[in-house]
């Protein structure tokens, strides 16, 4: 194995978020599963959200102003582990995930369960622009428009009871539609979490579309989370069920590694994942990294939320 030092490793290449220890295990396991599905070899699901234009989207106030990332780079560079351990596999293996009919199960602490179909979920708001930062916990960045609306919204008609203290969002885990899952890379289903002010704070969005279009399926269709201030990994895609709970969640990067990724994932340049700085970042299509900010430069607006707290023991 050619053995490099760190400075020679681009942040592409470093190994993604807990699969350093069971990397060969998925390999193994991914390469029989793609042997015996003909993975590769069948026609991709053609349908594809490029071009499906959203209309009447409001422009969002709670957009930065950077200028957004090439769409070809927000699409095809990713990380999406139901579908493949690259940056590509997203791209090449979501085609196949079926995004409607789609519902979503909206459930515990609530005076009301529900079952939501994403069209009609799609009423409860307007949809507006919203352009953000995105930092994941490797070391890039990108500037992405999403399309969508704050969480917030969906918590206002949920009818919350008073034990609600976070909100759990669970991912599709379907080996029919998303071969990996089979692999033992996480504890499937993929489950993030947020404190409820968090879920409630309005830059919290649940993204339905991308420049103006259809979310595409390799970056969570049809509805993912999307939390600006922190690792992109607390934003989970294609998301089957909303739980409202009374304990802080036991989350899929949690469980697997809890010395590298804590619950709260806020972007702090002065917390160094154990493997690598987390100073600078690589803005994808830019050559030069820059400086990382603290709460991937939302600090004016969350910073509040953790008062007191001592955020380098709450990773
Ligand atoms: N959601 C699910 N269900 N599965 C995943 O593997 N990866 C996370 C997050 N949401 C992931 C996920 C990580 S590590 C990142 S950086 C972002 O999705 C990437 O989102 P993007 O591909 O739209 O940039």
């Amino acid at each position: 194995m050619l053995i490099r030092r760190p400075s020679d490793i681009l942040p592409s290449e470093i190994t993604p978020p807990a699969l350093y220890a069971q990397r060969r295990e998925f390999i193994k396991s991914g390469a029989a599963l793609a042997g015996a599905l003909g993975f590769g070899s069948l026609p991709a699901f053609a349908e594809s959200a490029h071009g499906q234009k959203l209309d009447g989207l409001r422009k969002s106030a709670l957009s930065t102003d950077e200028k957004p990332t090439a769409y070809e780079s927000i699409t095809s560079y990713g990380n999406f582990y139901e579908f493949g351990p690259n940056k590509d596999s997203p791209l090449k293996n979501a085609q196949r995930l079926r995004t409607r009919p789609w519902t979503i199960q909206i459930d515990g602490e609530v005076k009301r369960p529900q079952t939501v179909a994403i069209d009609d979920l799609l009423k409860w708001a307007p949809l507006e622009e919203r352009i953000y930062r995105l930092r994941c916990v490797e070391g890039w960045s990108m500037v992405v428009p999403w399309v969508g609306f704050s969480l917030a919204e969906v918590i206002r008609r949920a009818e919350i009871t008073g034990n609600a203290k976070y909100v759990e969002f669970h991912s599709l885990a379907d080996p029919e539609q998303m071969p990996y899952v089979r692999t033992p890379v996480l504890d499937w289903p993929y489950v993030e979490g947020l404190r409820l002010d968090e879920a409630m704070h309005p830059l919290t969005l649940l993204a339905v579309g991308l420049y103006g279009e259809v979310l595409p399926k390799q970056n969570g269709a049809p509805v993912r989370l999307v939390v600006p201030w922190k690792y992109g990994f607390k934003s989970a895609k294609s998301i089957v069920r909303i739980r409202f709970v009374a304990q802080q969640p036991k989350t899929a990067w949690v469980k697997s590694n809890p010395e590298e990724y804590g619950f709260y994932s806020n972007v702090n340049p002065e917390v160094d994942h154990p493997r690598w700085s987390q100073a600078q970042e690589r803005r994808i299509g830019d050559f030069l990294k820059r400086k990382t900010q603290p709460f991937n430069g939302y600090a004016e607006q969350v910073a509040r939320l953790y008062t007191g707290m001592d955020l380098r023991r709450n990773y």
